[in-house]
């Protein structure tokens, strides 16, 4: 199928096939579409969590309204964000650099530009922008998901402190938007698409 044709294939699915499992290798494929999305500065600033235990996904329905999304699904994909940019623009430039000082020395004002960026922002920002990053990953997962027929349901409806405090996830890394995947029930429905017309959602200047 075409790119376009599997974005209309894919909608937002409700029930997953409980005995579908989608398999090691596709899980894989979906984490390195995430790993290849761009981002700002190219930080990553966000965290995936890839949730298959029962037992855990169950509980974790508990606090995603009820949605059976989470249940049925094969593996829950729990997109965080992360807050400790510092530290991240500190382990970027030694991995750009190979650790080599004289590298890095060559690379200071970019180094020193991205840190005053990062200082710039008051925590509140700094968390809408690493948001941000996440949800690009979130597209190209789910993007990644159509193209391999894999079905997902993109979902903000949960408890973020309940997720982060089951998954035990440290202080700097906070659950802001989930990806169950797995294969379409047969009891779900099919949603038609609904989409503002082009007009409504594009210009030409
Ligand atoms: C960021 C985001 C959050 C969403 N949260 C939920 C959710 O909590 N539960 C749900 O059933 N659907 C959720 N959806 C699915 C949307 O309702 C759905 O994508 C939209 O209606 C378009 O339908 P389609 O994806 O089937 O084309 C969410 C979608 C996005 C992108």
């Amino acid at each position: 199928m075409s790119f376009i044709k599997n974005l209309s294939w894919r909608y937002a699915t409700k029930i997953f096939d409980s005995n579908k499992k989608v398999e090691s290798d596709h899980v894989e494929k979906i984490l390195e579409a995430v790993r290849l999305a761009p981002t700002s500065f190219g930080l990553q600033p966000f965290h995936v969590t890839v949730v298959e235990n029962q037992e855990l996904k169950d509980k974790l329905q508990g606090f995603s309204w009820n949605q059976p999304q989470i249940g049925t699904s094969s593996q829950v994909l729990v997109f965080s964000y992360r807050t400790d940019v510092l530290a991240r623009i500190n382990t970027y430039f030694e991995m750009i650099s190979g650790g080599n000082e004289e590298v890095r020395k060559g690379m200071e004002g970019y180094e020193t530009m991205m840190k005053n960026f990062a200082e710039s922002m008051s925590e509140e920002k700094i968390a809408s922008w690493a948001a941000r990053q996440a949800y690009i990953a979130l597209g190209f997962a789910l993007a990644s998901c159509a193209e391999l027929e894999i079905d997902s349901c993109p979902m903000e409806g949960f408890d973020a402190a309940a997720y982060k405090e089951a998954l035990a996830l440290p202080e700097n890394i906070t659950p802001v938007v989930l990806l169950p995947i797995g294969y379409r029930s047969e009891s779900d429905t099919v949603r038609a698409k609904v989409r503002f017309p082009e007009t409504d959602l594009f210009s030409n200047k």
